[in-house]
């Protein structure tokens, strides 16, 4: 069984786990909210609750602009949830200054740092990003999107490499930062 962390954090208990798709937000996620003994949130299967739709059957009927804004007002919405818990964000949330604001006055923001040769590996067979449709393109698509978000991921200063790294490995050292804040 693995310990329980206490955190003395005053600040907004709540932890947002940003970064690029496939950076391990939601497994991370899932074992670091057990490890706090705090809940866990996947804004994506919100999104969906709220939109009684797949992610790919939103993007497909109604376009990423209308997405964004779902997924706007979801994070809008789970920002005032009570704390603790544990947020893992969709890999677009950090792009608009809106939603920049709401991480990093609600809570704490992490960045997932990922290499884009990861994410081709750890998403290899996966169709279930609309952004990242299979086919011959799919490596030169991920690494402009990739390249053109790390100014985003950038303005978070608190961040965590996981690539090569365990899901364990990469939670402790999430939790190492947590460590230093508040005590
Ligand atoms: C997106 C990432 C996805 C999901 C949607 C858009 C993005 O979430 O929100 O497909 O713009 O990077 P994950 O990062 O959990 O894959």
């Amino acid at each position: 069984m693995v310990p329980r962390v206490d955190v003395t954090v005053d600040s907004p208990r709540r932890l947002y786990l940003v970064g690029f798709m496939g950076a391990g937000k939601s497994t991370v996620g899932r074992t670091l909210a057990d490890r706090l003994g705090w809940d866990f949130v996947e804004l994506d299967a919100e999104i969906e609750g709220v939109a009684g739709r797949t992610i790919p059957a939103i993007f497909r009927e109604e376009g990423e602009p209308a997405f964004r804004d779902l997924e706007h007002r979801v994070l809008r919405r789970v920002s005032r949830r009570e704390p603790p818990c544990v947020v893992a964000c969709g890999g677009g949330v950090p792009l608009s200054e809106r939603n920049r604001r709401i991480l990093m006055e609600t809570g704490l923001p992490v960045h997932l740092m990922v290499r884009p040769e990861t994410v081709l590996e750890r998403l290899d067979q996966d169709g279930s990003r609309p952004l990242l449709p299979g086919g011959d393109r799919r490596e030169e698509r991920l690494k402009r999107l990739w390249q053109e978000r790390q100014d985003a991921y950038n303005a978070f200063d608190r961040s965590v490499v996981t690539d090569d790294r365990s899901v364990d490995d990469v939670v402790d050292r999430v939790l190492a930062l947590l460590d230093g804040i508040g005590t």
